[in-house]
């Protein structure tokens, strides 16, 4: 079984949306029982909390359902997941600076990456902003859960 864990600063916008996202691009690409999907904060503020209800309404407006309670990323994560995949370069960063081996700190990227037609590398923060911003979290946390699942397929096929 392989184990990803998305992680983002508050645990209740962008990574649920990439977890729920991932678990729909997995069961499209036929991979839902061969891939674990958690997700996790950088940060404490919201520790216990569901999702944000902005980013909820925002999801399931495009028929995504988010689930699950905010906790903060700890060390048993980098053991536990063999990729840890962020949403800004400021994840990056911290995620990175809690990273307990030279190995475990190898195992972060962002997200996007996995977009071969992403117009940047970062999702961007909608904590602060507007409606639009919870919109765009969901259209890139799709695209990049879809290259993401595809590119695990490819490596099924290689295996
Ligand atoms: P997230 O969004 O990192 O996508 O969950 C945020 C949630 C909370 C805060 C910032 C970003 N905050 O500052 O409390």
């Amino acid at each position: 079984m392989m184990r990803i864990l998305l992680v983002c600063l508050g645990n209740i916008c962008r990574s649920p949306t990439a977890e729920a996202a991932l678990h729909e691009a997995l069961e499209e690409a036929g991979l839902s029982g061969r891939v674990e999907v958690d997700s996790a904060g950088t940060g404490d503020w919201h520790i216990g909390k569901p999702p944000d209800r902005r980013m909820t309404a925002a999801a399931a407006a495009a028929g995504l359902r988010l689930f699950g309670r905010a906790r903060r990323i700890d060390r048993d994560d980098f053991q536990a997941a063999d990729i840890i995949l962020v949403m800004d370069r400021e994840n990056l960063r911290d995620v990175r600076a809690l990273a307990p081996s030279p190995e475990a700190r190898e195992k972060v990227r962002l997200f996007r990456e996995f977009d071969p037609d992403a117009d940047g590398l970062e999702v961007p923060d909608p904590y602060l902003g507007g409606p639009e911003g919870f919109r765009q979290v969901v259209v890139i946390a799709r695209a990049a859960a879809r290259g993401l699942a595809r590119h695990l397929q490819q490596q099924e096929q290689l295996a």
